[in-house]
């Protein structure tokens, strides 16, 4: 929310008064001054008029997991052991998946509270590729990395996939690259060939590539670059 907007909706201040605080430097977020009305507050953000804490800021957490197989990507499921179960934090009922993975996909998962920085890392329009390792039952000739780099109908959701990036690396497996995580969007795009995905990994999300020291079902704190990195 804009400073302006979140200072005028405390019952202390009206319209005026929040424009002259600013005017006069009196408010700072995440201890910085804060002049220009539209500066962003977050659930995050420590917030400060003169030397009152207005707000004293949530901490934002961002983690790694290493998504076992059989376990859902959901906070609670009544059958299945989740990836929220892996995570050992106070806090945990705060936090959610960014970019859900499948039953049996293993790899990379990204598992914070931070709301904006989830939808940065999934939104389509960002455009980050999300690498998987895939293995099939049939091989994969030379045609599919043809058709995912034009895209592929999707009848259901009524949409052409956005251009994927296909490298063989033997005759029934390959990394793919796509900007997109549209429900099971990589089995369906090799089921466009009848061929049926027996193995799939997550190895990266843009920027952030999955720990090689981190065992399946282990989860760690993102570094502060690598927060900064989406
Ligand atoms: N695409 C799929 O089909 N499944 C996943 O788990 C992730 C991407």
């Amino acid at each position: 929310m804009r400073v302006d907007r979140f200072l005028s909706n405390l019952p202390r201040f009206n319209r005026k008064q929040v424009r002259l605080l600013l005017v006069e430097k009196r408010v700072r977020v995440d201890g910085e001054v804060v002049s220009d009305p539209h500066a962003e507050v977050l659930e995050f953000s420590r917030v400060e008029v003169d030397d009152e804490v207005l707000q004293v800021g949530k901490p934002a957490r961002y983690f790694m997991l290493y998504k076992p197989p059989g376990c859902v990507s959901a906070t609670r499921d009544p059958q299945h052991p989740t990836v929220l179960d892996l995570i050992d934090e106070p806090d945990k009922d705060d936090l959610h998946i960014a970019g859900r993975l499948d039953f049996n996909t293993t790899g990379l998962m990204l598992i914070t509270n931070d709301g904006s920085w989830s939808r940065r890392l999934t939104q389509p329009q960002t455009k980050l590729p999300k690498v998987y390792y895939v293995e099939t039952e049939q091989d994969i000739t030379a045609e599919y990395a043809i058709t995912f780099a034009k895209g592929l109908y999707f009848a259901f959701e009524d949409l052409t996939t956005q251009p994927a990036e296909l490298v063989v690396l033997g005759p029934k497996s390959a990394r793919l690259s796509i900007v997109e995580g549209r429900y099971h969007q990589v089995k369906r795009m090799f089921g466009h060939f009848d061929n049926k995905v027996v193995r799939l990994h997550r190895e990266r999300m843009g920027p952030l590539v999955l720990d090689d020291t981190l065992k399946p079902g282990e989860y760690r704190p993102l570094s502060s670059d690598e927060i900064r990195m989406i």
